[in-house]
């Protein structure tokens, strides 16, 4: 402790202006107590599109529970942008994050992360955590919504030799199913596990390739014939979730909407919210636009150069508040038209009911 006060008087005796923080930043990139940050250890190529970034986070990280997600910050030309990722790893592990590249951010990470690279953090959360007491589970994943299920996969089948979990998880082909032949191992070695692919374009057999369905519980039923018993958790794009929510309420059990615990990597829009859009203005950034009534004010302002603070870009972490000063926005989750003066907008999930002034 002494030897750290002493290093932080010589640091802002050597280098007023910039505060100690700033410079034992530079000598440790992980010591500013401004922001979280994490060095990059190891860096895994998962897939042609997925990569997994192992990082070792700074003081400040909160270690997280397995199935939750952080928000990371990556700088871009000069910009930082935020975005949310599961954490992949096994909890009680050092964390990782297992990317897919579909977007500017997420093809940065995924393409360009180095081990030695400084990641901005903040700490983990998320309630798709694994239920407090052993329950025989369905994890039912797509795509990257695999991710937080990995790290419920790995954290609870070596541990608890009680475990029941069946993993139905669809992907193209196997070459771009996420962590193939670790959970086949997993399966091997620990009879809790079963894992059932599902490949929509090429299952390397002679069986015709195509989308799971789940209009009606007929694939289900073959994949996992006591589907209504389990506790099932599910994550993956967007229509599947949908098909999966619908497929629970209409044949499952009478509770079993409760039985159905989903994680979504963007918002569930109501379709046809959009309305007319307008002119907004950022009023401290000097700059506006003409949108869309279905164009998000975060995605506005990101359009034309504004710094827009976000984090989940879904409408539940709040970190993209920014005052209203005029003008009306429209809910895209729900289609209400809201605004007074002040009131505090999530940009990410409202767009422009006509013209809107926003405080940034
Ligand atoms: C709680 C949470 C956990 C997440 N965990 C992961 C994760 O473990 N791995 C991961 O790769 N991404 C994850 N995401 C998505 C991630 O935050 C980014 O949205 C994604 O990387 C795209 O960002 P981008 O800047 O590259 O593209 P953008 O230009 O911001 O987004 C492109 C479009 O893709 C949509 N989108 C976001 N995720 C997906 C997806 N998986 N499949 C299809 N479309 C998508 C966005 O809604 C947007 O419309 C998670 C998101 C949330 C909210
Ligand atoms: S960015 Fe998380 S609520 Fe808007």
């Amino acid at each position: 402790m002494a030897q750290i006060r002493v290093l932080r008087r010589m640091a802002s005796i050597l280098t007023t202006p910039l505060a100690p923080e700033d410079v034992l930043g530079l000598i440790n990139p992980l010591s500013s107590s401004r922001q979280l940050r994490g060095v990059v250890t190891k860096v895994v190529r998962e897939t042609p599109d997925s990569t997994t970034i192992h990082f070792r986070p700074g003081r400040g990280w909160n270690p997280h529970a397995a199935g939750q997600w952080a928000r990371v910050g990556v700088e871009i030309d000069g910009v930082r942008h935020w975005r949310s990722y599961s954490l992949s790893a096994a909890a009680g592990h050092d964390p990782a994050i297992t990317v897919t590249a579909i977007g500017v951010v997420s093809t940065a990470l995924a393409r360009d992360t180095k081990t030695g690279d400084i990641l901005f953090l903040d700490t983990p959360q998320g309630d798709f955590t694994l239920p407090e007491h052993p329950r025989p589970l369905l994890m039912l994943t797509a795509g990257s919504g695999l991710t937080p299920v990995m790290s419920m996969i790995r954290t609870l089948v070596p541990r608890r030799p009680d475990a029941d979990v069946v993993l139905i998880h669809s992907a193209r082909t196997p070459a771009d199913a996420l962590f193939h032949d670790e959970l086949l191992e997993l399966a091997d070695q620990f009879p809790g596990l079963t894992v059932k692919h599902w490949f929509t374009r090429d299952s390397g057999t002679d069986a015709p390739a195509r989308r799971l369905d789940l209009s009606d519980a007929t694939d289900l039923e073959t994949l996992c014939p006591d589907w209504r018993d389990r506790a099932a958790y599910a994550c993956g794009p967007a229509e599947f979730l949908d098909a999966a929510t619908e497929l629970w309420l209409r044949d499952g059990h009478d509770d079993t909407h409760e039985n159905l615990t989903i994680e979504r990597f963007a918002p569930a829009l109501l379709p046809g919210t959009g309305g007319e859009g307008g002119l907004v203005t950022f009023e401290k950034s000097d700059k506006e636009v003409e949108v869309g009534g279905d164009v998000s004010l975060l995605d506005a302002g990101e359009g034309c150069g504004v710094v827009m603070p976000s984090g989940c870009r879904m409408g539940i972490c709040r970190s993209c508040l920014t005052p209203l000063v005029a003008g009306k926005v429209r809910d895209l989750r729900t289609g209400e038209v809201h605004g007074d003066e002040g009131e505090l907008i999530q940009t990410c999930v409202n767009a422009a009911a006509g013209p809107v002034h926003l405080d940034i």
